[in-house]
């Protein structure tokens, strides 16, 4: 583990009230967690921003799988990208649809252009694109 740096903070008094409401809500055991938490949340965005970054991302998706023309288009994108696919999980939501988890690793931008393929095949309901980090 990293060496433990203690260094002081001024904030105005109000700030610092509403920051303390934040850390119960979300209950953290110290400031010094939620300055931590909220220091690496800000180095990840940032990291986020970067095209040739290196990240993880879950995309998923939502479908009607009696489209079979769509399901095959889906199968096709993946195995175009299968490189920076390390798993994925298909649930069947009900009768008609499916939900579909791809976690991703791998550069940004080459993730970003898998979610925007997946994103634009026809008569995908949903899709979402959650990027975190990769621990390092
Ligand atoms: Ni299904």
């Amino acid at each position: 583990m990293a060496k433990l740096i203690r260094f002081g903070v001024s904030v105005d008094a109000e700030l610092l009230d509403s920051f303390d409401k934040l850390i119960l809500e979300h209950k953290y055991s110290n400031r010094s967690q939620a300055i931590a938490v909220l220091m690496r949340n800000k180095l990840i965005a940032r990291n986020q921003q970067r095209k040739n970054a290196n990240i993880v991302a879950i995309i998923s998706l939502v479908y009607n799988h009696h489209r079979r023309e769509l399901v095959n288009k889906v199968m096709e994108v993946q195995h175009d990208f299968q490189k920076i696919i390390i798993s994925s999980q298909h649930i069947h939501l009900d009768h008609a649809y499916c939900l579909e988890i791809i976690a991703c690793k791998g550069k940004n931008s080459i993730i970003l252009e898998l979610s925007h393929a997946l994103g634009a095949i026809k008569g995908i309901k949903h899709t979402s694109l959650s990027m975190t980090s990769s621990g390092k």
